[in-house]
């Protein structure tokens, strides 16, 4: 029975953990691990979720792009639920782009990340999966993944004028 989750937000200790690689993908702890978070996903304007966000110490995140209320402009895909990811950036490319996190709600920021990563992850059946991604979709996942190690967004931003508050953000930029 899946479950929304309240999100975790920044200052507890949970989100500064390094998350813990899954070990056993088909065990029920993971497989309802991976239910609260969709449904805590999809409860919210949020783009993607991290294990971590519902208190969970997993390397587990759901990429799920979709066009809402916080990111308009959002292309539209399936989830995809990735187990154990790990990246590399496949070009010298970065961007600097827009980014909000369900953890520090009422704040934005600017935030550089590689334009072009390969991708390499275990599906919720356990085999290994690789993809490249690029832009928006880029980003989501270097977000997330920075939550499986204990990072978030604003440990990135280059300088504290890069960060608005989410209405300046609405005025401003949407
Ligand atoms: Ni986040």
């Amino acid at each position: 029975m899946n479950q929304i989750r309240p999100i975790v937000e920044l200052g507890d200790p949970r989100l500064r953990q390094e998350a813990e690689v899954v070990q056993c993908v088909l065990a029920d702890t993971v497989i309802n691990i991976i239910s609260d978070m969709k449904a805590t996903l999809t409860s919210t304007d949020g783009v993607g979720l991290a294990a971590p966000q519902i208190g969970a110490s997993y390397q587990i995140i759901i990429i799920g792009s979709r066009p809402t209320g916080r990111y308009p402009l959002a292309p539209q895909m399936d989830p995809i639920v990735m187990l154990n990811p790990k990246f590399i950036a496949t070009s010298d490319d970065c961007e600097k782009d827009w980014e909000g996190c369900l953890s520090i709600p009422g704040i934005r920021a600017l935030v550089p990340r590689h334009t072009n990563i390969q991708v390499d992850f275990q599906d919720t059946s356990g085999s290994w999966q690789q993809l490249n991604l690029s832009g928006f979709i880029a980003r989501v996942f270097q977000h997330e993944f920075d939550h499986l190690i204990g990072h978030v967004y604003l440990d990135r931003v280059e300088s504290s004028h890069d960060i608005v508050t989410e209405k300046s953000f609405q005025e401003l930029y949407l």
